[in-house]
């Protein structure tokens, strides 16, 4: 805990410039999508219960609160996507390493994500009933803009904060040449051992990330800009997996999704266990219960898909 702290603030007090954000933030949207894909498997899994209890725990979908978080949702599945892309580009064409284009593409992959997440964000507040305070042009417009503003907050407010006497920094990142550090966390190679298992991750992580771009994207992209959250129940889950023709291939999506998110998330987990729990006994611990997490977590998913066969 120390030390997640200790590298929390040292991450917001450092002024690394554009790449050590682009890193921070991509850490903390992993993680944070991550949190949501946990509770969601779970939600949907109870579809397994019949209509009454999957219908009563909708609300949890359609408050304004909830509403607001999804925008939130859709700044760290956005930016995570986008950032991963560059990474992945980055591995796989060196040029595009060299630190002259790598700022370039930082600020071509803002402005995409501007383009993408501003009208999607506006859209998603302004959609809502106007007692949830939507159809509010201005309104929307705020918070959509209050959301790309919450990373700038926080840095804002760690930046005014004087650094403790004898406050040791000691991130990787934050050891003089953010570049050099940047190089090391983001491609995740020199400070880990390559064995052939690394390996198989590190290109697990990317061909799985490549596929999340259609997958998890797509379905965020259906859910809200096609369907609309405030369509979603029972009846609709009938509609898509119980369809005569379409019926397998959603069923299909949802395990390729499942599979992928729910994996590529954990392994993501673990870089975050294995940089900040220095305790071996508190690490192992940790490692294990999110295994178990993940199984458990699989098996749910996986068994609401095929054993799903409500009619309306
Ligand atoms: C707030 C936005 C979202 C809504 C409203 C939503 C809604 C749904 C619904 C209604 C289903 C049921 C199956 C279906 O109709 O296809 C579902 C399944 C699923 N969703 Fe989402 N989804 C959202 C975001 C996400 C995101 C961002 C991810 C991935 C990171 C995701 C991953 C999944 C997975 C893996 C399943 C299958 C779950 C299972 O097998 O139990 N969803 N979602
Ligand atoms: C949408 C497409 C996505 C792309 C292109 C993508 C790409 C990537 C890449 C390239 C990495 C770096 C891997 C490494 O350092 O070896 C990564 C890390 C990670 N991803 Fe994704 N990802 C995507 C979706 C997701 C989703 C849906 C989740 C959550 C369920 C997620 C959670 C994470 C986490 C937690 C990390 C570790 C971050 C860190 O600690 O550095 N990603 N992703």
């Amino acid at each position: 805990m120390a030390a997640l702290i200790q590298t929390a603030s040292s991450v917001l007090r450092y002024r690394g410039g554009a790449g050590q954000w682009a890193w921070a933030i991509h850490r903390a949207a992993g993680l944070g999508v991550l949190a949501f894909l946990l509770l969601h498997i779970f939600d949907i899994f109870l579809a397994a219960f019949g209509p009454a209890l999957f219908n009563e725990l909708l609300f949890l979908y359609k408050g304004w609160l909830a509403r607001v978080l999804e925008i939130v949702l859709l700044f760290g599945l956005l930016y995570h996507a986008l950032n991963g892309l560059r990474l992945i580009l980055m591995d796989f064409f060196p040029i595009v390493a060299s630190r002259k284009i790598t700022r370039n593409f930082i600020y071509i992959q803002l402005a995409v994500f501007l383009l993408l997440f501003v009208p999607a964000g506006i859209y998603m507040m302004y959609n809502l009933p106007a007692d949830q305070f939507g159809q509010n042009a201005a309104l929307s417009i705020l918070v959509t803009f209050g959301v790309i503003a919450l990373p700038a907050i926080i840095v804002a407010l760690f930046s005014f904060m004087p650094l403790r006497d004898g406050i040791k920094i000691d991130s990787d990142a934050s050891v003089g040449n953010y570049q050099d550090g940047f190089d090391r966390i983001v491609a995740s190679r020199s400070h880990r051992v390559m064995n052939r298992t690394e390996l198989n991750i590190w290109l697990f992580m990317r061909i799985s990330g490549l596929l999340l771009i259609v997958l998890a994207l797509g379905h965020f992209f259906l859910m809200h800009f096609i369907y609309g959250v405030e369509n979603m129940d029972f009846n609709f889950i009938i509609q898509r997996w119980m369809d005569p023709v379409l019926g397998l291939f959603w069923r299909s999506y949802d395990l390729a999704l499942l599979f992928f998110a729910l994996i590529h998330g954990m392994f993501g987990l673990r870089y975050s266990i294995e940089d900040y729990v220095h305790h071996r006994g508190l690490k192992m611990t940790l490692l294990g219960l999110a295994i178990l997490v993940e199984i458990a977590l699989l098996a749910m998913g996986a068994y609401v898909i095929f054993t799903f066969n409500a009619t309306a």
